[in-house]
């Protein structure tokens, strides 16, 4: 098959050059929009990711250039019109996990980075400053983390914070009987926020976890509270989450995901002057971490990723059950 990628970086050529042994590949760097779905003409299939726009309209200007496969390389699939793909009789699939490992160990160099503030450091020794002024942690042994969402890559996550001595409260829709059986205990979230020192954002982003951390939910969390996000910008209301800071509510924010990422992320933008204020007031604040989207960026996680996705597209060419179907 001919396959159009959209948003590609060199990683992703690398990886996806190094697995594929049929497929022709095609590799866009502009992102997959209303604008750009031209580009997909004369292939069967697009390959996008986290930030592309599959919007009804894009699906539409996708079907007319003839595609039958959307092949997502990632896990998350917020961004695609699902009605819309069905209505042109465009097929979806994913890579539903990817080394949940990458991603729950990211969020814990964000907390142990905040917390012992490692970035500073670094710039302070290679200035010639050792001094240890205002460098002062806590002990993460002993504190209360609160873990919102526990399936694969939440799940991973308790574990490590068991492993650090953490007494570790969960939330989700459904309970995983398998990390509670290790003693984690889930609480519902008005329970759960006041409770925590550190809290950890790993469900999706859906209609009902939109905004799920705003102006309301941070007042129930304890003063200073460590907040973490790698799953999804939206999960947090932005704006709020600043108001929060000011205050000191918020005592830390490590966050790999942003509200507005999509004009960001994944760009060298070191030369340009950036429109988005948010983003610079975030980046104002010394208790503030922010990466961007690098949660899943492993060599085990993109080795995965590129081997199912071109799995994926193998199983629809042969007309086999797409195991990794989203519609
Ligand atoms: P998963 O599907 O295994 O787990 C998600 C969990 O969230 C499930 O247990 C589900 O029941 C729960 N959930 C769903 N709706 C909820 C709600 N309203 N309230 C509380 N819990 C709810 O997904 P996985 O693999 O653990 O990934 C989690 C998220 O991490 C993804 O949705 C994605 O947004 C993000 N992600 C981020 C990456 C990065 O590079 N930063 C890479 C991969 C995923």
């Amino acid at each position: 098959m001919k396959i159009a990628f959209f948003s590609t970086q060199s990683y992703d050529k690398t990886y996806f050059t190094r697995y594929n042994t049929r497929h022709e590949l095609v590799f866009f760097e502009a992102p997959l929009n209303e604008k750009t779905v031209a580009l997909a003409d004369g292939c069967q299939a697009v390959c996008a990711f986290v930030n592309d726009e599959l919007n009804a309209t894009v699906m539409e200007g996708l079907a007319k250039t003839g595609i039958q496969l959307i092949a997502m390389r990632c896990a998350g699939y917020n961004n695609i019109a699902l009605e819309a793909a069905q209505k042109h009789i465009i097929k979806v699939v994913r890579v539903p996990a990817y080394s949940p490992h990458a991603v729950a160990e990211h969020a814990v160099a964000l907390i142990l980075t905040l917390n012992r503030k490692i970035h500073k450091a670094y710039n302070r020794v290679r200035e010639g400053n050792f001094s240890l002024d205002k460098l002062i942690g806590f002990d993460v042994y002993g504190k209360t983390v609160g873990v919102i969402g526990t399936g694969k890559i939440g799940e991973v996550f308790c574990d490590i914070m068991k492993g650090f001595g953490c007494r570790v409260l969960a939330f989700d829709l459904v309970a995983n009987r398998g990390i509670e059986a290790k003693g984690v205990h889930y609480l519902p979230l008005v329970k759960l926020l006041p409770q925590c020192d550190i809290i950890s954002l790993h469900c999706p982003l859906t209609e009902q976890t939109r905004h799920l951390i705003n102006a309301e939910t941070i007042n129930l969390m304890k003063p200073g509270v460590m907040l973490i996000n790698t799953s999804r910008g939206a999960l947090i209301h932005t704006h709020a989450a600043i108001e929060a800071l000011k205050t000191g509510q918020i005592g830390y924010l490590g966050i790999d995901v942003y509200e507005q990422e999509e004009k960001l992320f994944f760009h060298n933008l070191s030369e340009e002057i950036i429109p988005d204020d948010a983003i610079m007031r975030l980046m104002s604040f010394p208790n503030v971490l922010v990466t961007s989207h690098q949660g899943f960026f492993t060599d085990e996680a993109l080795t995965q990723i590129a081997q199912v996705t071109l799995q994926n597209i193998d199983d629809f060419e042969a007309g086999k059950p797409l195991v990794n179907k989203v519609i």
